[in-house]
């Protein structure tokens, strides 16, 4: 008998998430909850919110579910990693302590300087007038984050005093993120290149996944509002070997022993949103689990089976050296919904994917997806990871692209760059 392993959640993350476990030979039984209607091809979907931790543990425990792997934050940081230890399951994902590295910028920030990790320059607030009095004598531009979870849409980066207060306002007196906004951290802002690194940990031993980079801006360019991502690559050509030995000795190794210090053994996924400059990184931010849509690249070159790790992380104990990558690189454009990142139209059928992943080297993994009445519709502001490997980079953001131009539905939108900066690099 194999093992039973459950996914919590419905994106595009988890797609891949559920496409790479399903093919290891040491599971018999693939659940996800809730799914969506790509995963519904590798896994049994069951329709349990992610919020719903009780009903998530009763599962767990009623289909004795031998490794839960846990997607998005919330869970983690509302306490599903203890609700299912407490039970005597083993789940890959921090408990709540852990979480706070992602789900409380305080938290992070104040770890990181306790430790010494390299970092903005910060100062926290508690009190409105107090941040916009600071703000106020802050050299633009100037970066404003909110405490606490809110969708990635909780910091701003503002070049002028005006948006600085007026998002400060939102944040902290009108409190458009609710409790996360009681809480503020203001800091320098940061010049260079952005890249996520993304490692397993047993809370000591840290075995980093390749190099990726997110596109966070709907536009071209890195133009308009900041969604989700719209698209990743990986390796990150940014990320050179002298950054990724830093990485390791300058942020995993301190953090990872800082948090023992703490009274927290981190165990699961920790991702480091990077600020390259010169070959120095610095943090911007920690998450904790793989990145959306930084998994759907990564795991296309993942050759190795992900389940042992996965396993070993939820055990606290990371035996593997390591895993085997392919050194291809990939490429995975999403496609959004119409109006994304703001209001955006729905309920339209979906057209392609089949004729998409006849394309050499292509997987199309759901995000925003559902079926209705038999027929596949857009349903979410992100809809589809269209992601593609390749000889070359250029290879592979050709066939990523070919791939999309075979998908439609009404209002279907992609960026046109996904993967152009590290072209850029490369020819540099
Ligand atoms: P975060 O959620 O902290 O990663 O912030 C979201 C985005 O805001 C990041 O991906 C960066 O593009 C930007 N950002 C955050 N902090 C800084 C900073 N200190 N300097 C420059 N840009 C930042
Ligand atoms: N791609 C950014 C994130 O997963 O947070």
């Amino acid at each position: 008998m194999g093992l039973t392993v459950l996914v919590v959640g419905g994106g595009g993350r988890e797609h891949a998430l559920a496409w790479k476990i399903s093919r290891s030979p040491l599971v018999s039984r693939l659940y996800a909850a809730p799914g969506n209607p790509g995963i519904a091809r590798h896994a049994e979907c069951v329709p349990i919110p992610v919020a719903d931790l009780q009903a998530l543990r009763d599962f767990a425990v009623s289909r004795k579910v031998d490794l839960t792997v846990v997607g998005p934050e919330a869970p983690l940081a509302a306490g599903l990693a203890d609700l299912l230890a407490r039970e005597g399951l083993l789940v890959c994902g921090p408990d709540r302590a852990g979480a706070q590295m992602e789900g409380s910028k305080v938290f992070m920030k104040t770890i990181l300087a306790k430790y010494g990790i390299p970092t903005a320059a910060f100062r926290v607030f508690d009190e409105y007038d107090d941040a916009e009095q600071y703000v106020l004598t802050h050299r633009l531009p100037v970066v404003i984050k909110a405490d606490g979870l809110a969708a990635g849409k909780g910091v701003a980066v503002a070049q002028t005093y005006e948006e600085a207060v007026a998002f400060l306002r939102d944040v902290m007196e009108r409190r458009v993120f609710g409790d996360a906004g009681s809480r503020v951290v203001i800091e320098e802002c940061l010049a260079g290149e952005e890249a996520s690194y993304i490692v397993f940990t047993d809370g000591t031993k840290v075995v980093p996944l390749p190099s990726s980079q997110d596109h966070k801006r709907i536009g071209d360019e890195d133009q308009g509002p900041n969604t989700g991502g719209m698209g990743a690559y990986s390796p990150a050509p940014v990320v050179t070997l002298r950054v990724e030995e830093r990485v390791h000795r300058q942020v995993f190794e301190p953090l990872l022993a800082g948090l023992r210090k703490e009274g927290i053994t981190f165990r699961g996924i920790l991702y480091a949103g990077l600020m390259i400059e010169n070959d120095i990184p610095r943090v911007l931010e920690f998450n904790v689990r793989f990145g959306d849509p930084e998994a759907q690249p990564l795991f296309l070159r993942l050759k190795s089976d992900l389940v042992p790790l996965l396993l070993q992380c939820a055990q606290g104990k990371i035996t593997d050296a390591g895993m085997e990558i392919d050194p291809r690189p990939t490429v995975c454009v999403v496609m959004s919904s119409g109006g994304y990142p703001g209001g955006y139209t729905k309920g339209f059928p979906i057209e392609g994917i089949v004729e998409a992943e006849k394309e050499d080297g292509v997987v199309v993994f759901h995000a925003g997806t559902a079926t209705v009445d038999g027929r596949l519709v857009n349903s979410g502001g992100r809809v589809l990871g269209v992601t593609a490997i390749g000889d070359s980079l250029k290879g592979a953001i050709d066939r990523a692209y070919r791939a999309v131009g075979k998908i439609h539905w009404e209002g279907a939108y992609h960026r046109t760059d996904i993967g152009r900066k590290a072209l850029r690099r490369g020819a540099a």
